[in-house]
């Protein structure tokens, strides 16, 4: 049974709700995206940067290949660009995406032909032997759940013993690097994807990494095209991920501004206890009309209507938020 693919909804559309809700773009406080709010700040960008082609002999793979700890990567235009290139690697198979999740995985691997299975975290364990691929966000978006790096090693030896390929998308990691998979070697088979978009809040520049064996890499690059990531986005990215203080610095603002956004949302009589560092995700059953009250004041945050959940990203000052949700 073919059932018909819809495209894919995302926050950070600031330009529409601005239109249909005739408030004008610099009044919204956009809570939209996990987008940190106060990003890497770069400097100039000189004039040759702009004005020559990149290339990919230049210090970012060196500088990201400190920054993730791994000798084995490839940049990207985003980490998007990998999740929509990775299921034309392998042939059509059984997918299981542990959902709710990011839309766009589901979208791409069924676009090329795939049976994807969602699967929720508690069933994995019942569908594993069967598939040819797992797909985990870690932290997931939207619904903030962790899971212990040992579970997905274990769960990769099972897809492994088979060919088949564990993918985790790590784009909201980079606050709780202790769970991430680069802190051992990659095995085969076992694909992982970081952001410069979220942490670094310059999702703007499009640019992101994958980490995997030769086998995963090699027919990847062979599939992209020249200079798919423009020589700016290289050399703010090389940048940022170089630089240590600003990364430490920034594994302590997050959580804080997080839990001050917790903090005004609890007081509201919501259920904040659901957050990574990047956002909060709360339950409510009349969620689209939150969704619109808060819009009416010129607030912007991500609906899940199947859901029934709100997805609140975090701002450098929420006095707003906390002034309405108190009317
Ligand atoms: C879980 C997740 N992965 C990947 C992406 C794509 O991010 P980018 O292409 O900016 O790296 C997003 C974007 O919102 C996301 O939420």
């Amino acid at each position: 049974m073919s059932t018909k693919l819809i495209k894919v909804k995302h926050g950070g559309n600031l330009y529409q709700a601005a239109q249909c809700y005739n408030i004008p773009i610099e009044q919204w406080l956009d809570l939209s995206t996990g987008i940190n709010p106060r990003p890497w700040q770069p400097v100039e960008i000189p004039q040759h940067i702009w004005q020559r082609l990149p290339e990919e002999d230049d210090n970012l793979l060196a500088v990201a290949k400190d920054y993730y700890q791994t000798q084995s990567l490839l940049a990207v235009a985003g980490s998007q660009e990998a999740i929509q290139r990775l299921p034309t690697l392998r042939a059509k198979g059984k997918v299981g995406i542990v959902s709710p999740c990011y839309a766009e995985h589901e979208y791409c691997w069924r676009k090329a032909g795939h049976e994807v299975i969602p699967i929720a975290f508690d069933d994995v364990e019942l569908y594993l032997s069967q598939l040819d691929v797992l797909i985990v966000i870690n932290p997931n978006n939207p619904d903030t759940r962790l899971i212990a790096p040992d579970m997905l090693r274990q769960w990769h030896q099972v897809l492994q013993a088979r060919q088949g390929w564990l993918v985790v998308d790590e784009a909201f990691m980079d606050a709780t690097p202790d769970f991430s998979l680069l802190n051992q070697a990659i095995p085969d088979g076992m694909i992982i994807l970081r952001s410069i978009g979220k942490f670094f809040g310059l999702a703007g520049i499009r640019l992101g990494f994958v980490a995997a064996n030769k086998a995963v890499l090699k027919p990847l690059s062979e599939q992209l095209n020249p200079w798919h990531i423009s020589h700016p986005a290289r050399w703010v990215g090389a940048l940022a991920l170089a630089d240590t203080q600003w990364h430490e610095d920034t594994r302590y603002y997050l959580p804080r501004q997080r839990e001050i956004l917790q903090a005004c949302l609890a007081q509201a009589g919501f259920d904040a206890s659901f957050a990574t560092a990047h956002f909060v995700f709360i339950k409510h059953p009349n969620s689209a009309l939150l969704q619109h009250q808060l819009a009416e004041q010129g607030i912007w945050v991500r609906l899940f209507p199947q859901l029934e959940a709100l997805r609140f990203g975090l701002a450098e000052d929420i006095t707003r938020l906390s002034n309405c949700l108190q009317k």
